[in-house]
């Protein structure tokens, strides 16, 4: 139980952090809890979170560990950006933690954690970590139109997406844009995570010769659905929130088209994004001074963009090493040293 409360804390932050509108609730206290008053006591989960977490614990870890994932390759993804997908924010800011506005950052973020939920959930699942869901017996024993057999074990991403859709979604209960949006995007995540299947087989028959073949479904490496949500985050669009006819309730809807709603696999936003150059915890931005930079790239992370123009500063750096080494009969080596001097630069 200590395992599973050691996998469950940072969820319960991440949640806390990144799926509050307006504040940072105050999660420190539950790190000294025990593990059998965790579902009951955390603040910043929902009464239905709370159900879920007491009804399987042992998916609870799946949930952190595929949050986790989300934000260990969103911050790969992004390190070389203004924007690095830093959830601390260092000492200063009010909260100890980054607020997100709901820009096209907070879409990405929502969308690559609510897809790392099912990811892991769908994994652990196969593993057998989950009493309560196994592999996808569905198309077991059918043939494909070309002829070989659905075998082995097949992800069963539909109980991961229902899963993730059930605990990640219970948070946004609020019916106001910033919900909807990240309803969207959390969505538009799990899509993802169906979409980049892979299917492996395994052929059977004398020495290889591939007579029988056996195919199943498979996750990808979680970096190919990362790279995929780039690419989504790069063609995000902006929306607006509109009223239903005649009802209270809102929708979503492009802000160029008012008369069309987004693509279910669009990411989407409500507000501009800044331009993550200051220091600014009102909006999220953590600003880029003393970030690392490369004088010569003429992309994000050249000195040029990552320093918003304010210059760099120069650190030489001396690297030494041992080289030329000779072994001398008997018994010693003897090696020169070699040096080489580097830079690296740091933003103004
Ligand atoms: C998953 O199951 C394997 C064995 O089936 C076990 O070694 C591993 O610790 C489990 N992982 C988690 C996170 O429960
Ligand atoms: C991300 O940016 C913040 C703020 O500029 C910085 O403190 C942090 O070290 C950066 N993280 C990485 C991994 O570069
Ligand atoms: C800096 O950018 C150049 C040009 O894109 C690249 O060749 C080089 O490897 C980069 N250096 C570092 C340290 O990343």
């Amino acid at each position: 139980m200590t395992s599973l409360l050691h996998h469950a804390i940072p969820y319960v932050l991440l949640l806390a952090i990144i799926n509050s509108h307006t504040h940072i609730r105050a999660v420190s206290s539950v790190l000294g809890l025990g593990a059998d008053l965790l579902c009951s006591r955390v603040p910043g989960i929902t009464p239905s979170q709370r159900r879920i977490c007491s009804r399987a614990p042992d998916a609870i870890v799946a949930i952190s560990e595929g949050a986790r994932k989300g934000i260990a390759e969103c911050q790969s993804q992004f390190r070389n950006r203004r924007w690095n997908c830093s959830l601390q924010a260092s000492a200063g800011s009010v909260f100890g933690y980054v607020v997100l506005l709901g820009s096209r950052e907070a879409a990405f973020t929502y969308a690559l954690l609510s897809a790392g939920v099912a990811y892991s959930v769908t994994a652990s699942c196969a593993r057998g970590n989950i009493s309560t869901c196994g592999c996808d017996d569905r198309k077991r024993g059918r043939y494909s139109a070309s002829g070989w057999k659905w075998g082995g074990c097949s992800a069963d991403i539909k109980y991961g997406i229902k899963f993730a859709r059930k605990f990640v979604d219970a948070r946004e209960v609020e019916g106001d844009a910033r919900a909807l949006m990240n309803l969207h995007n959390n969505k538009a995540g799990r899509r993802a995570v169906k979409k980049n299947l892979r299917t492996e087989c395994k052929c059977h028959g004398v020495s290889g010769s591939c007579t029988m073949k056996t195919c199943w479904k498979t996750l990808p490496a979680f970096s190919s659905i990362g790279r995929h949500l780039v690419k989504k985050y790069n063609s995000a669009r902006a929306v607006v929130a509109c009223k239903m006819h005649k009802k209270s309730s809102l929708y979503l809807a492009l802000q160029k088209k008012k008369n069309r709603r987004p693509r279910p696999s669009h990411l989407v936003y409500l507000e501009k994004s800044p331009n993550y150059c200051d220091f600014n915890p009102a909006t999220g931005s953590l600003g880029t001074v003393s970030r690392q930079c490369n004088r010569s790239s003429a992309g994000p992370d050249g000195c040029d963009l990552m320093c918003c123009g304010r210059g760099y500063n120069t650190h030489q750096y001396t690297h030494k090493w041992k080289c030329n080494c000779r072994f001398h009969w008997c018994c010693y080596v003897e090696c020169n040293t070699c040096q080489e001097e580097t830079e690296g630069y740091t933003c103004k």
